[in-house]
């Protein structure tokens, strides 16, 4: 079989000079939305209902006689939502399943005015309202008196009604005028989309009063800040495989979340637009200013910024969540409840992963993971792509290369590592495969609009699609993982799911054509963004149930949606070894962070191209400082494991994943935050100072949790970088030198090719590993360390979350530790921070507190029960640091350490 190759450099235009991916003017939904018919809403005030479930009211359009159905709902946890639908539509408009985990509780409403102009609704809180305007139609949602949200304030608000084919009704003249608008048929390159539904698309905009700063809206290779999309393209929610994507671009890349966040100084405020179609975002700031510039200074009215947000989207329905925080936390808190939290990865899923297209056979995987042990470097899964198996049949295995790969398993087993394969959507057309045929039996592939299965190319050649949308599939799917029926599979097999845009080489923009069909009839440009979120769901389950649903899975995905964080891991593709992709990774995981999608990391050292030793260590050096660690490279490149490059760069490398090792508690106690509160793990700085201002558009440094500001290095050849150290009136400790700086300022730091900067910030508690072991599991049976990083109160506090690491028993038999170490007068008390049952033997080894002024007398520790001791100690005068060693404090018993 000739192998499809994937094409290179999607950005560049293709032979005959095309380009491979849409622009905006390429999309007619896109230009019917934005010329407008420029419609205007009346609000039928008189047809209010007050329900259980919210308002609601009918939408009137005078002109073209559309009435459509709008709903609010204000819920318990301070959002609302906004639904609107056409009253009657000539059939149903798909509306998002499966990413609202659970309907929040709607408030009851009040009628608090009523005019014949606008009616002003209320509920239990009492701080915020809804006002509707009759004429124009707008919704605002205000919190005391003051408008926060305006919907429909620019009058976007457009719904083009569902209609009958041109033949069933008007015959030819509406085939004329789809030359121009394009409403049942469009065309790009060589790729026809016949619209079976004819035009459906939707459009709505919302003012943000105040705000000048906005983020989110993944995946997008451009900084952490939107920008203003006046000058250029909109941002783009397609999910497309764009090969070395192109940067500082708001085109599409391979996942998508419609949540825009809305940040100053006393509110942080989400957009949420469930729409699962091809999404197109317009922002466009106005700064503060003066209203009217021809006024005479006196009388001239300060305006408050504002930010105007245009959202169009191709199909569906209007479905717009307002999370209105009002901090930063409360906001990440609304998203989860609603979207889900994210999921509590296993520790080894922490550690670090060594991946490449491809590793050869059985002795090169063995050979690589015994050059970690030779080289004294940790690490826990060794990653299988493509090349694993027979003809890219995936749950296969190439039985020349892998003859047993049970045995493989086995033998990283026993040193408590992992094997990662891939498996990709598509499955190639091999009527000799009993894989296809049970999916093709089972009706289990996505449908061309002739109701035939669809095929398209991919790595194996000719391939059809699994419809992950219907839960049979899903199912059918999952039981595919299971260890009877996946031969040569094994407990420690844990799963990659790659491709799942899905990409088809020769497809319209590198994907599945928007009229294929899916279960239920639903076109595929309905549900295109939810395509590679339905896998990873699918995969999730199949490992799940491989352990009769007692071990927590592990899946990396390349597609995802808005709720993919309840499933694993995402990676940001096909990135390049350059020092601009490295830069630029930084913002991207910021942005997917922000968004929810907290598991995230970008390929280490780029995957594309060979990557200089210095940018290789800088890349690990960052990579370990980020949520997902995995190095990766393409099939042409060089081998580059990190030994691969002399000592210097086998020793810098070595030590950044001993630390990353050695933090791993902190980073599993930051992702049980996440997991329980929403709060991601990699934050930009305004979600930690929410009220300066200089923080406002950093995207090259980042908080790990609340205690840790890193700034990786990304720049080739410096000797001194520039790091902003927020917060007047905070302490920051190197956590190298241990040296204390004022909070406030921008700091010009020394560095040679061994340092990244990364301060600890006073008022917090770190827990690290004593040591780094070979793999997670190893670690899990090491001391800890504590450093206590005092403010200028001289207080800290900060908590532990222990568990056994892989298992479901944390939730299920509530089998874990959750300790908080607060220090208070010269007093560190270790207590639990909530009631878990986890059977724990680690202690601690030794606790550092940072900003100890003078040299203590004593140090005493008390154990509860036991009778009190005075521990050794020393004390570095040049840096405030003590440090007591030798301890022996288990951490799930309440103790205590005073300083006297
Ligand atoms: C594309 C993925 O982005 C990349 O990581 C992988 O190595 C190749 N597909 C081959 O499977």
């Amino acid at each position: 079989m000739a192998e499809a190759n994937q094409p290179i450099v999607s950005v560049v235009p293709d032979d005959e000079g095309k380009e491979k991916f849409k622009k905006s003017d390429h999309v007619a939904f896109y230009r019917r939305q934005m010329e407008g018919p420029n419609l205007q809403h009346r609000a039928l005030l008189d047809t209010m209902v007050l329900t259980e479930k919210g308002a609601r009211f009918k939408l009137l359009e005078p002109d073209t006689q559309t009435t459509l159905l709008l709903s609010v709902s204000p819920c318990k946890n301070d959002t609302v939502r906004i639904l609107i639908d056409e009253l009657q539509p000539i059939k149903a408009r798909y509306r998002v399943p499966d990413v609202i985990t659970e309907e929040p509780q709607v408030e009851q409403l009040r009628v608090e005015r009523q005019s014949k102009d606008s009616v002003t609704l209320s509920w239990s809180s009492g701080r915020h309202q809804v006002c509707v305007w009759h004429f124009p139609f707008r919704l605002e949602i205000l919190c005391e008196d003051k408008a926060i949200v305006t919907f429909n304030s620019k009058g976007k608000l457009w719904l083009e009604a569902l209609r009958d084919p041109p033949g069933a009704t008007s015959r030819g003249s509406e085939l004329q005028e789809d030359h121009t608008s394009l409403l049942w048929k469009e065309t790009f390159r060589q790729f026809v989309d016949i619209k079976a539904n004819g035009p459906s698309s939707i459009g709505a905009d919302l003012c943000l009063h105040g705000f000048s700063h906005v983020y989110g809206l993944p995946e997008h290779a451009d900084g952490l800040q939107l920008r203003d999309t006046r000058d250029g393209e909109p941002y783009r929610l397609y999910n497309l495989d764009v090969f070395a994507y192109d940067l500082y671009s708001r085109l599409g890349l391979y996942g998508s979340v419609p949540l825009l966040v809305a940040h100053k100084p006393d509110r942080t405020l989400g957009v949420f637009w469930l729409n699962a179609s091809e999404t197109f975002v317009n922002v466009h700031y106005s700064p503060s200013g003066h209203q009217d510039g021809q006024t005479p200074p006196v009388k001239r009215r300060r305006v408050e910024p504002q930010t105007d947000v245009h959202w169009l989207s191709e199909s569906g329905v209007i479905d717009c969540v307002v999370l209105l925080g009002p901090s930063p936390q409360q906001l990440f808190t609304q998203y989860a409840q609603l979207t889900g939290y994210q999921a509590l990865p296993p520790l080894f899923a922490l550690g670090y992963h060594q991946c490449r297209w491809n590793y050869d056979d059985e002795a090169d995987v063995k050979a690589v993971d015994a050059g970690f042990d030779r080289h004294g470097i940790p690490y826990d899964v060794i990653w299988l792509d493509i090349e694993h198996t027979d003809g890219k049949r995936y749950f296969t295995w190439d039985s020349a290369l892998f003859p047993e790969p049970a045995g493989l398993q086995r033998h990283l087993e026993k040193k408590k590592r992992k094997l990662v394969v891939i498996s990709d959507p598509h499955i190639k057309v091999d009527p000799d495969w009993l894989l296809y045929c049970e999916a093709r039996d089972g009706r289990h592939f996505v449908k061309n609009r002739q109701g035939q299965i669809y095929k398209g190319s991919c790595w194996p050649g000719k391939s059809s699609y699994l419809d992950f949308s219907s839960s049979d599939t899903r199912a059918w799917y999952s039981r595919c993982f299971g260890l009877d029926k996946y031969k040569g599979s094994t407990p420690s097999l844990f799963v990659w799911n790659d491709m799942n845009e899905p990409s088809v080489f020769d497809g319209p923009e590198q994907t599945m054509p928007k009229d294929a069909v899916h279960y239920g009839g639903w076109e595929h440009r309905e549900l295109h963004n939810l395509y590679g979120f339905y896998q990873h769901m699918a995969t999730v389950e199949g490992l799940i149930t491989r352990s009769g649903g007692l071990e927590r899975p592990f899946v990396l995905s390349r597609s995802f949606f808005a709720g993919s964080q309840r499933l694993g891991a995402i990676w940001t593709g096909d990135n390049v070894a350059s020092w601009e992709y490295l830069r630029i990774s930084i913002p991207m995981l910021l942005s997917l962070s922000v968004a929810g999608i907290a598991f995230c990391g970008a390929d280490v050292g780029g995957f594309v191209q060979d990557p200089e030793p210095e940018l290789l260590v800088r890349w690990y050096q960052a990579g370990a400082l980020q949520p997902f660690f995995r190095g990766h490279s393409a099939k042409e490149t060089k081998r580059r494991e990190p030994w691969l490059f002399g000592e210097e760069v086998t020793a810098a490398i070595r030590t950044v994943i001993q630390q990353r090792y050695c933090l791993l508690p902190y980073w599993y106690t930051v992702f049980h935050q996440a997991h329980t509160s929403g709060l991601p793990p990699l934050r930009p700085l305004w979600v930690e100072f929410p009220r300066e201002h200089s923080t406002l558009t950093v995207d090259n440094q980042y908080m790990i949790g609340g205690a840790l500001l890193a700034c990786p290095v990304t720049e080739a050849g410096v000797q001194e970088v520039k790091v902003l150290i927020p917060g007047s009136g905070e302490v920051w400790y190197d956590v190298h030198s241990a040296k204390a700086y004022n909070g406030g300022r921008t700091l010009s730091l020394p560095v040679t090719l061994d340092t990244v900067p990364v301060f600890q910030r006073g008022g917090s508690v770190v827990c690290r590993s004593a040591g780094s072991g070979s793999c997670t599991a190893e670690l899990q049976q090491l001391p800890l360390s504590i450093t206590v990083a005092l403010n200028s109160q001289e207080v800290a506090d900060g908590e532990l979350y222990l568990d056994d690491g892989h298992s479901f028993s944390y939730r299920d038999n509530k089998a874990f530790c959750l300790r908080r170490f607060t220090m208070l007068s010269g007093r560190l008390l270790c207590r639990p921070a909530s009631g878990g049952a986890f059977d724990c033997v680690t202690v601690v080894q030794s606790v550092t507190v940072l900003g100890v002024k003078s040299k203590p007398s004593t140090v005493v520790v008390h154990v509860s029960g036991a009778k009190d001791t005075c521990a050794a100690f020393e004390y570095m005068e040049t840096c405030c640091m003590l440090t007591v060693n030798k301890l022996k404090l288990r951490v799930a018993m309440d103790w205590e350490i005073q300083i006297g």
